[in-house]
């Protein structure tokens, strides 16, 4: 047998039109769906599902039922059989036990745990007196009972021992609740006290609906060190690299919709659900993982990306885009105003102001040439190079050949080089790696301070002074550096400028290299001037780089309209040069800086 709550779990998460829609065509009808009765012929449709009763009814043949009774009827399954299949379809673990023997999973108690946790806060939340305050700070945050109950949400009371206790009178175990983060040791030794205190709690639920872990929003401000989201820690049962807040709530909208909505925080999707937007998931205060991605595959692959417009919040779009394409999803950016988020404008504007903005949703890539553009990248030869460098990366994800395909036509067209150079780059690029990587690698120890290199120190000024990188990243690419682990450092610092690890997949051989900058105890004065000095030097050097290349090539063209071109790109390369203030170099005050160790 089936024990009755996986029976339920099975039935409460089944996507009924999805089922009964692998055997009848069906169309949607305002709220139901309707098909021609797999039962009895006929020409005009009769047969209704009703997705919101989970029901369907056949008026030609008198048949109805659930989805279970559909698949005994129109399949001849079994009850069991029937619950298994839509099972595996809702990624249910259904598995059969004898009866009185119980359910062999080795994390059940920590599974009960939780359930019994989210019950107490629940019953904190809308029963208990002292909930008040909470009931009142979400009602002012435009989410009622409805809604709140939908997501289970809860209340931890501003005390150090309730949960504890109340755990206690169950009998739960001590060890559980720690190893959960539901409850916390003092240092001082004394009795372990409660984790969340004095905060609405979102429980964190597996796709199938099962509680693994919470997240608490302060009542109020923040203050006194208290952050104003605490996450459960990562436990046996919770890896918050695999779990989507919100998909086990979103999968059938999702399906149905055929897209999803990525948004940053809890109270985004709660939010967005109070308004009917339910398509919303949000990743656990990480930025969005392959396993992520792979697991929003499984129910479509169009994804809206709805984070922050501020210039964190665009790397994170990025990198998350990047993700998403890597796992063969396609990724579309959805811009809000300055200083809004989902929460603010569902609040403000309702559903439709929201869905307005997701009309408007641009691809990503696209949304990256316009951001190039408003900053003037395309404006000459040398940075649409550079320009380009920024573009290659979202290319080289694509995964998905037809999306890969219609990015390298629309970069050809944009940046007017030729659609084979770019395979041929897109190609290049894994196999150059290597190479370069092992020339330096041989040539040994770390060049010493002395002559500090302007591509060294421009390093050293990004190491020390953050709050320059922005403006280093709008001005040269990676491809600016020759040294391949300054250029890995420099990809890791634009990509996250707080960073103090390098991301793992980074060159080891970077490591060092970037701990010793790390270590480096000057902090280069006026970086300002710094960054100007360094990253014109860079620019021209690569600027010379391209001149000779491209003479090479006027070499070869000699009398063929190629010539032209050339000539006219060579022209306005020198003019650019030329622009660069690189003459001061010897003079500069760069050289103050840089002194010996
Ligand atoms: P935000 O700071 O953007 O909060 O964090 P928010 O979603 O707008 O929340 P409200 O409107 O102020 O209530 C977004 C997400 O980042 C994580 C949480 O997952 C949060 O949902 N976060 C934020 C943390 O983990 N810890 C924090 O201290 C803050
Ligand atoms: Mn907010």
């Amino acid at each position: 047998m089936i024990p009755d709550d996986v029976v339920e779990e099975v039935r409460a998460r089944a996507d009924i039109v999805g089922v009964i829609g692998e055997f009848v065509q069906l169309k949607k009808a305002g709220k139901e769906f309707r098909g021609l009765s797999p039962f009895k012929k006929e020409k005009t449709p009769s047969f209704y599902v009703i997705p919101a009763k989970a029901f369907f009814h056949d008026f030609s043949s008198g048949e109805s039922g659930d989805v279970f009774s559909f698949l005994m009827k129109h399949q001849g399954m079994s009850f069991v059989d029937a619950v298994k299949h839509v099972g595996a379809r809702s990624g249910v673990d259904v598995r059969e036990v004898r009866k009185g023997q119980g359910r062999d999973d080795p994390w059940r108690p920590y599974y009960e745990a939780s359930a019994h946790a989210n019950a107490f806060f629940q019953e904190r939340l809308w029963e208990w007196e002292g909930g008040e305050g909470a009931r009142d700070y979400l009602e002012g945050r435009g989410i009622g009972r409805e809604a709140g109950e939908r997501f289970g949400l809860g209340f931890a009371p501003d005390e150090w021992g309730a949960f504890r206790e109340a755990a206690s009178v169950h009998g739960l175990d001590e060890g559980i609740l720690l190893e959960l983060g539901l409850v916390k040791k003092s240092e001082k030794g004394r009795e372990p006290y409660d984790a969340f205190r004095n905060r609405i709690v979102f429980p964190i639920e597996s796709v199938t609906g099962r509680v693994l872990a919470f997240g608490g929003r302060l009542l109020g401000k923040e203050g006194k060190g208290a952050p104003k989201y605490l996450n459960s820690p990562e436990s046996p049962i919770f890896h918050k690299g695999e779990v989507l807040y919100g998909l086990s709530w979103a999968r059938n909208h999702i399906r149905r919709d055929a897209s999803v909505m990525v948004v940053e925080g809890f109270m985004d999707v709660v939010s967005l659900a109070a308004v009917g937007i339910r398509n919303v998931v949000a990743p656990l205060g990480t930025s969005l993982t392959e396993s992520h991605a792979r697991l929003l595959k499984r129910y479509t692959t169009q994804v809206r990306l709805l984070f922050d417009s501020d210039p964190a919040g665009l790397r994170a779009t990025f990198r998350a885009a990047d993700t998403l394409l890597g796992q063969g999803l396609h990724a579309s950016v959805v811009t809000l105003p300055d200083g809004e988020d989902p929460d603010s404008v569902a609040r403000s504007g309702g559903a439709d102001a929201v869905r307005g903005f997701v009309a408007q949703a641009v691809d990503v890539l696209d949304r990256k040439i316009a951001i190039l553009e408003e900053r003037g990248w395309f404006d000459s030869i040398d940075k649409t190079r550079r320009a380009l460098d920024r573009l290659l990366p979202t290319l080289r994800a694509a995964r998905d050949a037809r999306v890969r395909d219609l990015y390298v036509t629309r970069v050809a067209e944009l940046t007017g080089v030729q659609r084979d150079t770019l395979e041929a780059e897109l190609r290049e690029q894994a196999a150059v790696r290597g190479p370069r990587t092992r020339r330096i690698r041989r040539a040994g120890k770390l060049p010493a301070h002395q002559g500090l290199g302007p591509e060294r120190m421009l390093m050293l000024l990004l190491v020390k002074r953050r709050d320059m990188i922005e403006k280093a990243g709008e001005r040269l690419g990676p491809s600016d550096l020759e040294d391949a682990f300054l250029r890995a450092i420099f990809e890791g610092l634009v990509e996250k400028p707080e960073l103090t690890v390098l991301p793992e997949g980074t060159m080891p051989e970077a490591v060092p290299h970037f701990e010793r900058l790390m270590a480096d105890p000057e902090v280069p004065e006026s970086p300002e001037r710094v960054l100007e000095e360094t990253a014109s030097r860079l620019q021209f050097r690569a600027i010379n780089r391209r001149l000779d290349a491209l003479a090479a090539e006027l070499a070869e063209a000699a009398g063929t309209q190629e010539q032209l071109r050339l000539l006219r790109d060579i022209d306005s390369l020198n003019k650019e040069k030329r622009g660069l203030p690189v003459e001061d170099w010897s003079r500069s005050a760069w050289k103050a800086v840089a002194r010996t160790p």
